[in-house]
């Protein structure tokens, strides 16, 4: 049986207009489990929609429409962005459907049973905005908006109850939070005594919510609806072979404005159910655009819509993945982005295609040379293609993605310049054999960066595998002597 790996993104909110942020979250999760997959594992892609609570019932009634008509509405508007980014995805989960509506109730009835629920009075202050309860602190910064003072009687779950459990657990299992700061802040976070957490809204507040199944005049907080969207998918309490399979999660990806609901809420929740805690919940950065978090109050948003019908979709993708240090915040610039694709796309992979296709051409009849009997200098080039397989191979499972791309560049760029030194151009008039020799050695190094690279670029990717008529294995020599290159358009312009 093969090993499954099970990845998730977060749920985004249905009333956001999906910008570069989304965008990024959801590539980076589809690199991944591409990777995974060309590794020979099973793998469990899975995004979605968070689709209760206030903002969405809120524009609800603006438009005089149903809270689930609403959704429907906007619901293709990502379904769409990721059918245009190529994104993999094995499920797509909403929190509005019955199948997850149903484990949420299971979930509260189970922690409710369990003696972790309990009915309270609260006076507090609340964001609208953030949709919780803050504490007077937090109302002090400027980060909240539509603050209310509110007394309420509502529900409660006991999550002081597994502070300590936590905190032993986080300290046992060094992968759980990454990167390493992040699991240092929680850390942090928790020497303070952690609260219990308000779990419901009363009906005539809000009624746009899976209702709690012990009270029929509340319903359940959107947050601890949400996080349960992660073992839905997976078929807890329907399918044990499934839920068995895939359980628990090997990443929860999220930004880092979502890590303490992720890291504390997420994992009380699971221990007070009794189940398993996902293996690694990661944490990346944001992405800036003028020094600021991209955000749609803030309007300082990039249309990821307008960048791939410009520039399509696979350097957009590589991009994203090559500029962010995974853990880091990183500015997006235009600038950048066009000085990125002309030097590491264009230039330095674009034209080593071109370079090798157009010799085969004129100097072979398109017909790819044998390798032949390989001289040291080639073997220098065998011998760092194997290796870099293995590096990409590791620094994918240490989620180091754009330094395995680094990599995969260096290596392109190292035959670029086996190409000047052997200049096969010249050699071509006097030594066929040896000329062919050294297209076939670059070719092949073409073909194994472009099987790599195929996780970031899968487009792109498949037309160089289509040129050389090749398969997908990364060992050294698939590559097919005799056959016939098929013809290409230049794989990336020059953006002037
Ligand atoms: N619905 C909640 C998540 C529930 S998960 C059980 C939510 N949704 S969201 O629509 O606001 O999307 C949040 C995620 O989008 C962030 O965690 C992050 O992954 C991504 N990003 C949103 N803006 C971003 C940037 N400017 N930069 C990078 N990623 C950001 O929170």
């Amino acid at each position: 049986m093969n090993k499954s790996f099970y990845i998730t993104t977060p749920i985004y909110y249905v009333n956001d207009k999906p910008h570069i942020g989304h965008a990024y979250t959801t590539i980076l999760a589809d690199v991944i489990a591409r990777f995974y997959r060309q590794l020979g594992y099973d793998t469990f892609f899975l995004t979605g929609l968070d689709e209760h609570g206030q903002k969405v019932q809120e524009a609800a009634i603006n438009r005089k429409i149903e809270p689930q008509d609403h959704c429907d509405e906007m619901a293709p508007r990502f379904i769409d962005l990721w059918n245009k980014l190529h994104i993999s995805n094995d499920d797509f989960i909403r929190t509005t459907e019955q199948r997850h509506k149903k484990v949420v109730q299971d979930f509260l009835q189970l922690v409710f049973d369990k003696g972790d629920i309990y009915k309270d009075e609260y006076t507090g202050l609340y964001s609208v905005s953030e949709e919780r309860f803050i504490t007077e602190k937090e109302a002090e910064s400027d980060n909240f908006r539509d603050i209310k003072e509110l007394k309420e009687i509502n529900y409660f779950f006991k999550m002081s109850k597994f502070q300590a459990e936590l905190v032993e657990y986080i300290e046992k299992n060094k992968n759980f939070i990454q990167p390493i700061h992040r699991r240092n802040e929680i850390l942090g976070f928790l020497k303070q005594p952690l609260a219990d957490l308000c779990i419901s809204r009363p009906k005539k507040r809000l009624n746009w919510g899976i209702e709690l199944p012990f009270d029929t005049d509340y319903v359940t907080y959107v947050w601890f609806d949400a996080l349960i969207n992660y073992v839905t998918a997976t078929g807890y309490g329907k399918d044990d072979n499934l839920y068995n399979k895939w359980w628990p999660a090997n990443y929860h990806l999220i930004g880092k404005d979502i890590l303490t609901t992720h890291a504390v809420y997420w994992p009380t929740m699971l221990l007070s159910a009794g189940i398993t805690l996902p293996k690694t919940i990661f944490a990346h950065g944001w992405w800036l655009s003028e020094s600021a978090k991209m955000s749609k109050s803030i309007g300082n948003v990039v249309n990821p819509l307008d960048l791939i019908e410009k520039y399509g979709v696979d350097p957009v993708r590589y991009y994203l993945m090559r500029e962010m240090v995974l853990g880091q915040d990183a500015n997006f610039t235009m600038e950048s982005f066009i000085k990125r694709y002309n030097s590491d796309l264009a230039n330095d992979f674009g034209n080593l295609l071109n370079r090798v296709s157009t010799l085969i051409k004129k100097n072979y009849e398109g017909i790819m040379p044998e390798q032949g009997s390989k001289m040291p200098e080639d073997e220098e080039v065998v011998e760092s293609a194997n290796q870099l397989v293995n590096n990409v191979d590791k620094k994918v499972k240490q989620m180091k993605i754009n330094e395995s791309i680094e990599e995969i560049m260096q290596f392109v760029r190292s035959i670029n310049k086996y190409m000047e030194d052997q200049k096969p151009w010249a050699l071509v008039k006097d030594n066929k054999s040896s000329a062919g020799r050294i297209l076939y050695i670059a070719g092949e190094s073409i073909r194994i960066a472009a099987v790599l690279l195929s996780p970031v670029m899968p487009n792109r990717c498949a037309e160089v595998l289509y040129v050389f008529n090749s398969g997908r294995s990364t060992n050294w020599g698939e590559l097919k002597s005799g056959s016939k290159l098929n013809d290409h358009k230049t794989l990336f312009p020059r953006i002037q």
